[in-house]
């Protein structure tokens, strides 16, 4: 039996080489870690089974049968992360590039298998050279496997993508499909074709870094939700959004301990909106001023920075918050606000995890670019988003809520439970000046002192129509509250709404405008 299990041992201590140490230390050359330590830091100390320690590729073409490393490229098993179950892989680039194989997919596909039928979360740490080149087509049957897994898995159980090293050709779509992905500065790259091949085809000199790097896809594309600084950043931030979110779609939004100190007033609240209405402040100063304290976690800050989305805490509660930006272009919806908030809200739904928006935002950016690129369509993802998700809602109006953005931004019309604005909200088909100069033009034109007429018929709109108390009286607000006390009233009515049960019509899916 000694020599058995000393055979064993040996098999293990093979495998835990990867690819050997020679690699291991290009590896770290390259300040990154390998993907056994990056299981060693996103994991509890001592949960980590591994499965499939011992796969080999099946491939006799190109000599590589002569060429077998015990795991073929992919550390994959369960563990826990702060005690909650999650399923992992975590490719390993000192074997063929972590490029991925026939079997290198199947233990992919045995982990999401297991993951989705346990109902826990399923995060994928990937550092490839993509399709196993010497194996053809059975490797991109293997990525297809896997695409077709993240599908069935999308809303049952939360998947997340850190990119650990390069990501290319279709290899980008499983992370693509899942729910977050978070990107490594200067280390990670995700592209569908490389600088290489765009020179040929568009004749553009770019840098892998320029092309689909973490900064790239954080502000230009919006692929990524997070860039960060390092390979630790990113798990930490893998950590923390778990820490926000259920482990499937049956289970609700977890909660930490929370006791109140007494009073749940916030008085900074009341000196945050500015006297000018067209003078911007920063939403996060109210975000903060309202939850707990410390516990937003902003997603995909650096995309469309007009809207704020991002996780937190209130009342202990696990909480979804949707705000319009007044610090970046006024807070206006555009093309990329929208569908960043949309697919928010879509995941915050699919997680059971309540919606609190603010809203500030006067109306759809307009102008040819945005028209050409499809507002419309993009603008009705946030509307439909809204609309679908049966999750506690709950909206504060903190200023302009104006056009069709009104509707948009999660209305009473569109479903929210409850509805809350300050009085310095004004809640209007457009601004003063614009209403004033459509509605008065005629009366205006004959006027003998036109801009003195211009001005007192555009403060005569600002009176009646721009503030709340229009749409209180037909109840689209349910209260008109003093800033002060807005972390009490949400507290309140978040845990009025606990037990909200709503359903959407019977339907195989709904066909939301892509
Ligand atoms: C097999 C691969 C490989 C691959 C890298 N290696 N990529 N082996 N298949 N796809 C091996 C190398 O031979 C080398 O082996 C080791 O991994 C490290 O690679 P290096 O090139 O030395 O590393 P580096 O300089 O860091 O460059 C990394 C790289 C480069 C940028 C990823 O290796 C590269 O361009 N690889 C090819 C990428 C590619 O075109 N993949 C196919 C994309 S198409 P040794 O033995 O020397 O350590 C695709 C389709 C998917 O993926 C479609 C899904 C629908």
């Amino acid at each position: 039996m000694n020599s058995k299990i000393a055979l064993l041992e040996q098999k293990q201590a093979e495998a835990l080489l990867g690819g050997g140490q020679k690699r291991i230390d290009a590896q770290h050359k390259k300040g990154k870690l390998t993907a056994r330590e990056r299981l060693h830091f996103l994991l509890d100390e001592g949960s980590f089974e591994e499965i499939g320690m011992m796969v080999t590729h099946r491939s006799k073409d190109f000599g590589l049968e002569k060429e077998q490393y015990l795991g073929d490229g992919v550390v994959t098993g369960y563990g826990t992360v702060h005690g909650r179950l999650v399923y992992v892989f975590s490719q390993d680039f000192t074997v063929f590039g972590g490029s991925l194989s026939e079997t290198h997919a199947e233990k992919i596909c045995k982990i999401m298998d297991l993951a989705l039928k346990n109902g826990a979360p399923l995060i994928g740490l990937n550092d490839s050279g993509g399709a196993r080149i010497q194996e053809g087509v059975v490797s991109l049957g293997g990525y297809a496997d896997i695409f077709y897994r993240n599908v069935r898995a999308s809303g049952v159980i939360p998947q997340l993508s850190a990119i650990m090293g390069p990501c290319a050709g279709g290899a980008v779509y499983s992370p693509a499909i899942t729910d977050f992905i978070l990107m490594v500065e200067n280390t990670s790259y995700m592209f569908v074709t490389g600088p290489n091949v765009v020179k040929t085809v568009t004749h553009e000199e770019v840098t892998s870094e320029e092309l689909g790097g973490a900064m790239t896809h954080a502000s230009k594309s919006g692929v990524t939700h997070f860039a960060c600084a390092n390979e630790i950043e990113a798990i930490t931030n893998l950590k923390q959004i778990l820490s926000y979110v259920p482990q499937n779609c049956e289970e609700n939004a977890p909660s930490v301990p929370y006791e109140s100190n007494g009073s749940e007033l916030r008085t900074q609240l009341n000196s945050i909106i500015p006297e000018n209405a067209n003078q911007p402040y920063d939403i996060r100063e109210v975000i903060e001023n309202v939850i707990d304290t410390d516990s937003f976690f902003e997603v995909h800050k650096h995309f469309a920075e007009n809207i704020v989305v991002g996780f937190a805490r209130l009342a202990g509660r696990s909480i979804g918050i949707v705000a319009n930006q007044p610090a970046v272009l006024a807070g206006v919806l555009d093309i990329h606000s929208s569908t960043k908030a949309a697919r928010f809200v879509r995941f915050c739904d699919c997680f059971n995890i309540p919606l609190l928006v603010f809203e500030d935002v006067p109306g759809f950016l307009p102008g040819t670019d945005q028209e050409w690129n499809a507002i419309i369509t993009n603008g009705a993802k946030l509307l439909y988003a809204f609309s679908e998700a049966t999750v506690p809602r709950i909206t504060v109006i903190t200023r302009k809520a104006y056009g069709g953005a009104y509707d948009v931004m999660n209305s009473k019309h569109i479903g929210a439970d409850m509805n809350y604005a300050w009085p310095s909200a004004e809640i209007a088909v457009m601004g003063a000046k614009g209403a004033a100069e459509i509605i008065f033009k005629n009366e205006i034109s004959t006027a003998a002192n036109k801009d003195e007429k211009w001005k007192e018929k555009e403060a005569e709109y600002q009176t009646m129509f721009a503030n709340p108390y229009r749409a209180a009286e037909r109840g689209f607000i349910d209260e008109v509250i003093k800033p002060e006390q807005t972390r009490e009233k949400l507290i309140r009515a978040f845990k009025m709404l606990e037990n909200k049960a709503d359903k959407l019509p019977k339907k195989k899916h709904g066909n939301i405008p892509l």
